[in-house]
């Protein structure tokens, strides 16, 4: 079996990093993770992946100010160099530009903090508790240039109780995130995840 060749890119802690790095340890699992790419040099998720012996990168999107593209075709040049061909966001906290979308369509893949496509965007279980929703949950889905939208591959729904808090709710959906993105990423190796065009 080939193992398709992954990056994950973070911003921060990555905990969905150390669920899909720990799911990739199987035997029999399609994929590896061959790079993690950090935008931030003090992302707490580098020295996870480095104790776990992955490759890692940073791409300081400070240093570029606002040339987007210069940042972008860093991050292409990273990805290229490591023969990358499938890429998981993670808490990866910049918006891409349709170029590196486009490069990556049906081969890039986000995990979001709502039951898709319901609260895109940020502080999704503030606004899910604000909206009196009585589910909320995580999904995964092909990264397309409309931000938290494109084909969904997974998702998962958790209740929302009478007592829950922001904090309780982000730890009842973390917990899902974990175990929804191994799946998600495995069923997109096996190529059994269709693009819509
Ligand atoms: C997760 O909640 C993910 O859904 C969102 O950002 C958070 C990242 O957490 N996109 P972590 O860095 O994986 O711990």
């Amino acid at each position: 079996m080939s193992r398709k060749r992954v990056a994950i890119l973070i911003s921060g802690r990555g905990s969905n990093m150390v669920a899909l790095i720990a799911a990739a340890k199987a035997p029999d699992y399609p994929a590896e993770i061959a790079l993690v790419i950090s935008n931030r040099p003090d992302a707490a998720g580098l020295a996870r992946a480095q104790a776990e012996k992955i490759p890692t990168a940073v791409v300081d999107h400070t240093r570029y100010g606002k040339d987007r593209a210069a940042f972008e075709r860093a991050l292409e040049a990273e990805l290229e160099a490591h023969r990358i061909e499938l890429v998981c966001l993670a808490g990866f906290m910049r918006l891409l530009s349709p170029w590196l979308v486009e490069r990556w369509r049906g081969r890039m893949l986000n995990i979001h903090p709502a039951l898709l496509p319901a609260f895109k965007g940020l502080d999704t279980h503030r606004r899910a508790l604000a909206a009196g929703a009585k589910t909320h949950g995580a999904t995964v889905h092909l990264v397309v240039p409309d931000v938290d939208s494109g084909t969904i591959v997974l998702q998962e729904a958790v209740p929302i109780g009478a007592g829950d808090t922001e904090e309780t709710l982000a730890a009842r959906v973390l917990a899902v995130e974990h175990h929804l993105y191994p799946q998600a990423l495995k069923l997109l190796a096996q190529g059994r995840v269709l693009s819509e065009s």
